[in-house]
C-alpha cells in the first residue's frame, strides 16, 4: 500500500469478530405479526427501493451516565417521539446506508460494515452524538438481518437495503446536544437499479445552490445535508435531469459530488480522477473500494480538485472520455449528460464505467475472489 489511508479506511481496516460471535448479542423480541409469506412474495413480486419494510428493526437506547442500553431486535413500528424531542427541532440526526446480498448457495452476506460503522462514527463527532461502538453497529445488523432473513431477495441485483440512523430524543427546547439518543436500524427490500442497460443519467450542474460549506456538516451523514438538497434537485428535475452536481461554496468552481452520490473522471489516456476529499464532500465506501481496485491494477489514479471549466472543455475535447457517479444504491452510474448554465455536454457511457461496475458487484455477490476481505457474512 503506497498511498495514505482515510481515518474511516484505517477504521474500516480493523478486524470485525464473526456474526456467529455477535448474533446473540442484541435481545430478539419476535413479532406476533409477521408479514405473511404471500405478502411477501407479492413485496418481491416489484421490488422498488427504500418503500417496504421488514418485520423488525434494531433499537438501542442512550443516556448520559448509563451509555447505551435497551439492546433490541424488536417489531417493525412506528416510534413514540415527545413533541419536544430535540431531533424535531434542531435535526441532531445522522444515518447510514449498506445491503445484504443472497449469494447463491443462499447465504447472505453484507459488505464492508465496518466502514459505515466507522462514518457512522465520524458523522457522530461532528455531530455532537455519541458514538455506537462497531461491534453494536455490527451485531444490530447482524441480529436484523438474522431475524428478517426471508426478507433478502434474491433476484439479480436485488438486495436488502440496511438504514441504521441516530436521532437526539430528548424532550427539550434549546440549541445544545441532548442528553438521550435512540438508534434504530431499518431494512427495506430493494430491487435492480439498472432495469433496462446501463444506461447513463443526466446531471445539472448546480450554479447557486451548495450542498455544503467549509466548516460545515458536509463530510457528515446527517439528515440536514439531504434536505438542503431538496429544492435544487426539484428544480433540476422540472427541467428534466435526473441528479444535481454541486460544486464547491468557497469558490463555486471545482466539482463536489451529487446530493447522494461521488464523482469519478475517466480519462482517454487510462488515467482516473475524483475530487479530493475537502470536508465538504461525504467519503463514500464505494469511492474507497474504486479507488482501491483501480490502484492495485496500476491505473494511475488522482484525488484532485477538478475545476468544472475544465471538466467541460476535457468533455468537449475528448480529453475526458467517462464520467461516473457511485454509492451504494446504485454502486456506479454513467453520467451521459453534463449541463448548466452555459454548457450542456453529451459523455459516452463506456467500458471503464461498465468494467469497475461488474468488479464490485461480483465480489459483493461472490461472483469473484475477494481478496480484500470486503465481504461479511452473515449467515450460512
Ligand atoms: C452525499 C453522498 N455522497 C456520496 C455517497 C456515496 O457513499 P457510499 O458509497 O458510502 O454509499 C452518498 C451515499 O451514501 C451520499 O449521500
Amino acid at each position: 500500500m503506497t498511498e495514505n489511508l482515510s481515518a474511516l479506511e484505517q477504521a474500516a481496516a480493523q478486524p470485525l469478530p464473526t456474526s456467529d460471535e455477535l448474533a446473540e448479542s442484541w435481545t430478539h423480541i419476535p413479532s406476533v405479526n409477521p408479514t405473511p409469506v404471500e405478502k411477501r412474495e407479492e413485496i418481491f413480486g416489484h421490488l422498488g427501493f427504500g418503500s417496504d419494510f421488514t418485520d423488525h428493526m434494531a433499537h438501542a437506547i442512550f443516556e448520559e451516565g448509563k451509555g447505551w442500553h435497551t439492546k433490541l431486535i424488536e417489531p417493525y413500528g412506528p416510534l413514540t417521539l415527545d413533541p419536544a424531542a430535540s431531533v424535531l427541532h434542531y435535526g441532531q440526526e445522522i444515518f447510514e446506508g449498506l445491503k445484504a446480498y443472497r449469494h447463491d448457495d443462499g447465504s447472505v452476506w453484507t459488505f464492508r460494515p465496518g466502514y459505515n460503522a466507522a462514518r457512522l462514527n465520524a458523522s457522530a463527532r461532528r455531530l455532537a452524538i455519541p458514538e455506537l461502538p462497531a461491534e453494536d453497529f455490527i451485531a444490530s445488523i447482524v441480529g436484523l438481518v438474522r431475524a428478517d432473513e426471508d426478507w433478502v431477495p434474491s433476484a439479480p441485483g436485488s438486495s436488502l437495503y440496511l438504514r441504521p440512523f441516530v436521532l437526539a430524543t430528548e424532550p427539550f427546547l434549546g440549541v445544545r446536544a441532548a442528553h438521550k439518543y435512540d438508534y434504530l436500524c431499518i431494512a427495506s427490500p430493494s430491487g435492480a437499479y439498472f432495469t433496462g442497460g446501463f444506461e447513463g443519467i443526466n446531471v445539472w450542474v448546480s450554479p447557486d445552490y451548495h450542498r455544503a460549506g467549509p466548516g460545515g456538516t458536509g463530510a457528515a451523514k446527517s439528515g440536514g445535508n439531504y434536505a438542503s438538497s431538496l429544492v435544487p434537485k426539484l428544480e433540476a428535475k422540472e427541467e428534466g435531469y435526473d441528479e444535481v452536481c454541486f460544486l464547491d461554496a468557497a469558490t463555486n468552481k471545482n466539482i463536489d459530488e451529487l446530493g447522494g452520490m461521488n464523482v469519478f473522471v475517466v480519462y482517454e489516456d487510462g488515467s482516473v480522477a475524483t475530487p479530493k476529499l475537502t470536508g465538504n464532500i461525504l467519503e463514500g465506501g464505494t469511492r474507497g473500494v474504486i479507488l482501491r481496485l483501480l490502484r492495485d491494477k496500476n491505473v494511475d489514479v488522482s484525488e484532485a480538485t477538478i475545476p468544472l471549466a475544465e471538466l467541460v472543455a476535457d468533455i468537449e475535447s475528448g480529453k475526458v472520455s467517462e464520467v461516473f457517479a457511485c454509492g451504494t444504491a446504485a454502486v456506479v452510474t454513467p453520467i451521459a449528460r453534463l449541463a448548466g448554465e452555459g454548457f450542456d455536454v453529451s459523455i459516452n457511457v463506456g467500458d471503464v464505467t461498465k468494467s469497475i461496475y461488474d468488479q464490485v458487484t461480483a465480489i459483493q455477490l461472490g461472483h469473484e475472489p475477494d481478496p480484500y476481505n470486503w465481504t461479511y457474512k452473515i449467515s450460512a
